[in-house]
This record gives structure tokens, sequence and C-alpha cells, in this order.
């Protein structure tokens, strides 16, 4: 068993810590934010993640889990640290490497033996050589500590059943020996594990998540041609996910995709791009796509309403996704925007997220749940497809709105039962099809 540390207790950084201790690994968190250590040795995670506060609890009693702000203590011993800090974007889509070359610098500054560096933030290519030159600037031992690039992949919701069970482990590295002992932390997992160079592994990440968003785009664009003929995107993308070369994943059209992940990781593809002057159109496309999505909804919701100016309207969820508080680039951010832009008054319920979106949005109502926001609201805007809305009774909804419009952006209910229930309905390329609404008619005729 190894001695690891993880810098940054964030939400890949406290799935990797607490996912290393279950394996059986001793293992230390490295946090600069004082009050999430103070937190975090009470037991009170920051995050929502499925399965975490069990794993956390039971892995911390063992006595394999510890936290502190302390380089020295963190490392102390340490055959890996793990960095697995932020990379948001900066202002021109650049990715932000303050925090990586800081805990870099504090790294080496505090080791007091052989260490191997393991970058597993989303960090552009080159960056493993950056870390390289800051800890041989810092060091002052003369150890040599090589750094290999292992991306991480989880997503968040399910990021521990993800750790545990990866498609893929990406192991870059020059120093082969590295590559080894960190591919052999990984092999309990049984999974493949695939060694290749440090650039390899920086962009085959960015590549992976910027395929996924391309998939959205891509599924979102062909539900506008939906929208035009009155077909269903959902039935399209269910036939084109059955091509086992395709696959049936992201191919949901809807309001586009947010999160800490794809937005920052398109933009900073497009500006590793732009700073080797190679022009790339179709991530370009793709990320004009994803701006105009909110834009398209609140156009449908026009043609309902008329103008917006004092209406009010309700959004159902705010997280960037179900199951999730991360409001990070949510597509709720955006809609509140545009609506306030528009002068309306917003209610709004999400189970989880909506203390977050209160400290950018104090003056939206949060309600107790979706009924109270249907309550008087003259249209419903649904933003995240929590699995609570599927469970509505949509009948009751529509009676308590003042005018009963719904604009499905993630294209989570029929609508055929919407119209039956009251609702004026509308969806992002969402339609009964022909061959339904003939199924209907004979089974009304039967
Ligand atoms: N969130 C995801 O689903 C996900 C998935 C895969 C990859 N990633 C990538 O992993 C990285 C981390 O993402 P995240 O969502 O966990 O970030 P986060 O913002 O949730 O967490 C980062 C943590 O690092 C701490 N930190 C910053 N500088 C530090 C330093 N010098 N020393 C110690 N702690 C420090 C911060 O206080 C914070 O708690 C990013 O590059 C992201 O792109 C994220």
């Amino acid at each position: 068993m190894s001695n690891i540390s993880v810098i940054g207790a964030g939400y890949v950084g406290l799935v990797t810590a607490t996912c290393f201790a279950d394996l059986g690994h001793r293992v230390r968190l490295v946090e600069i934010d004082k009050d999430r250590v103070t937190c975090l040795k009470r037991g009170i995670l920051p995050i929502v993640e499925e399965q975490l506060p069990e794993l956390w609890q039971s892995n911390w009693e063992a006595g394999r889990l510890s936290v502190t702000s302390d380089y020295k203590q963190g490392l102390a011993d340490c055959e890996f640290a793990f960095i697995t800090v932020g990379t948001p974007s900066a202002g021109n889509g650049k990715a932000e490497l303050k925090w990586v070359r800081s805990a870099a610098r504090s790294i080496a500054e505090a080791a007091n033996g052989p260490l191997i560096i393991v970058l597993k933030s989303t960090v552009p290519v080159g960056t493993a050589d950056i870390v390289t030159r800051v800890i041989a600037r810092h060091c002052r031992n003369g150890h040599n500590f090589p750094v290999v690039s292992n991306p991480e992949f989880l997503r968040e919701g399910v990021a521990v059943y993800d750790f545990m069970h990866p498609d893929r482990v990406v192991v870059g590295a020059f120093d082969q020996r590295a590559a080894d002992a960190v591919a052999e932390l990984h092999e309990p997992l049984d999974s493949p594990i695939i060694k290749c160079d440090n650039r390899t592994a920086e962009i085959s990440k960015y590549a992976s998540n910027v395929f996924l968003a391309t998939r959205l785009s891509f599924i979102n664009e062909i539900a506008l041609l939906c929208d035009e003929y009155g077909i269903d995107v959902v039935e399209v993308a269910e036939i084109v996910g059955m091509d086992p070369r395709f696959g049936t994943g992201y191919l949901s059209a809807g309001l586009g995709w947010g999160g800490s992940c794809l937005p920052k990781d398109v933009k900073g593809l497009i500006h590793m791009a732009k700073s080797r002057r190679v022009s790339v159109p179709l991530l370009r496309a793709v990320q004009q796509i994803n701006q105009n999505q909110p834009h398209l909804a609140i156009e449908k919701l026009c043609k309902q309403v008329g103008s917006l100016e004092g209406k009010t309207i309700g959004i159902l969820g705010l997280s960037f996704k179900p199951n999730s508080d991360d409001i990070r680039e949510a597509r709720s951010l955006l809609v509140i925007s545009i609506l306030k832009e528009h002068g309306c008054q917003i209610k709004a319920y999400d189970p989880l997220a909506m203390k977050n979106t209160a400290k950018l949005f104090p003056d939206v109502t949060y309600c107790t749940d979706a009924y109270e926001v249907a309550a008087s609201s003259d249209a419903l805007i649904l933003v995240t497809e929590w699995d609570e809305f599927k469970e509505l009774n949509m009948k009751k909804m529509a009676s308590l709105m003042n005018c009963p419009v719904l604009i499905d952006g993630r294209n989570l209910y029929d609508a055929e039962e919407m119209a039956k229930a009251g609702f004026t309905y509308d969806s992002i390329g969402h339609h009964a099809t022909g061959l339904k609404k003939l199924e209907g008619v004979l089974l009304g005729g039967a």
C-alpha cells in the first residue's frame, strides 16, 4: 500500500482521495481553503456525490484519510502527490494555471523525499513541462520529481462509481518508472491502462470532453430541423444511437451543455488552437450552437406568451445536471439572465441547487416545490431533468398557473400527455410523430 497526497479537496480531489483510501492506501488531502479543511475534519463534505459520505466516513474512521492545509504535513513520507486543483477559464478562454503552478511550487518547497507528481487536473498541452520547470526552480534538496499526466474522466453525480470502474486509465509520462508506479496504483480497478507521453494524455482529455459537447450541439442542430418538419428528435436520436459505431450517449437535444468541464474545455481547446494558429471552425460552431440554445427556448416562450415584460416565469431545475448541486456554467444561469433582461419576475425550484443559485441571483423567488413554482406563473421552463419532475401531477400543475404554458428544455415530457393535462407545450424538437399519432387514432378507434 502507498502513501498518497492529494492536492485540492474539490470534486476530483475528494473523490480521488476517498477512493484511493478505500483501496487501502493512506491518503492525505491538502487543501488551502481553511474553512473547507475545518468542515472536512468535522465530516461535513462540501459537495453532493452519491456514495461519497459513507465511503469518506468509513475510511476516515479507519485512519486511512486525513486532511490538512499544511503541505509539509500533507506530503510527509508520500510517494505520490496528485494535483487536482481547479483550472477554470481565464477571460480569453485559456485555462487558468495559477493554482496548478502554485500547487507545484508548494510541493517542491515542502517535499522531504522523492515524489511522483501526478497531474489529474485538466490542463492544456505542455502543462506537464511547465510543472517540471516550476518544480526544478523551487526544489531545494535536489530530489527528482517526475511528472505524470493522468487526466480524470469521472462524471459528477456518479463520480465514485466512475473512479472505481473507469473505462480507461491514461498514464502519460516520459519517465517509465513513474508511469509504471502510477499504473500499478490503478491495477485493482481492472480497466485498460493506456501509457503514452504527457502531451498525448493532456490533449486526450480535451478531445474527449469536446467530443461530448460536439455530439450534443450536433443533435441540437438536428432538433432545429425536426422542429421545422414536426419530427421527434428523441426518436431520431434513438435510431442514430442504435448504430454501434455511435452509441446512444450524449445525443439528448435540449438547452445545451453546461457544468464545470465542457464549456471551459471547449474554450480551452479553441484557445490552444488559436495560440498555434490552427483553424478550428467545427469547435467554434459547437460553441456557437450551445450559446444559442437558451435564446431559442426564450423565443419559443415569447411565441406562446407574447411580451415577457412583467410576466412571472417559473423555472424547474437549476443545477447543471440532475443529482448535483453544482451550478457552474449551468444553463439555468443564462436562462435567468435572459428572463431578467426581459423584465420578468422569476420563481424557481431545484432539489439541491437553490442555495448556490441564490448567491448569484438573490432576487429570484425560491420555492419549496414545483407546485409552488407553478402557482400563478405565466409559463414554466424545465431546465434540469430531475427524476422528481417526471413524477409531477401535471394536471394539477397546469391548474395552478395563470397561463399553462410549458417550455420543456430537456424533452422530458410527452407532447400529447402535456396537451391532455392542459398545457400549451413546446420543446426542443420533441414532437408526437406521425406514427405515434396514428397509433393514438387506432387505439382510440379500437
Ligand atoms: N468536476 C468534474 O466533474 C471534473 C471531472 C474531470 C476533471 N475535472 C478537472 O479536475 C480539476 C479540478 O476540478 P474540480 O471540479 O475538482 O475543482 P474544484 O474547484 O471543485 O476544486 C479545486 C480545489 O482545489 C483547492 N486548491 C486550489 N489551489 C490549491 C493549492 N495550491 N493547494 C491546495 N488546494 C488548492 C481549491 O480550494 C478547491 O477546493 C479541473 O482541472 C477540472 O477540469 C473535473
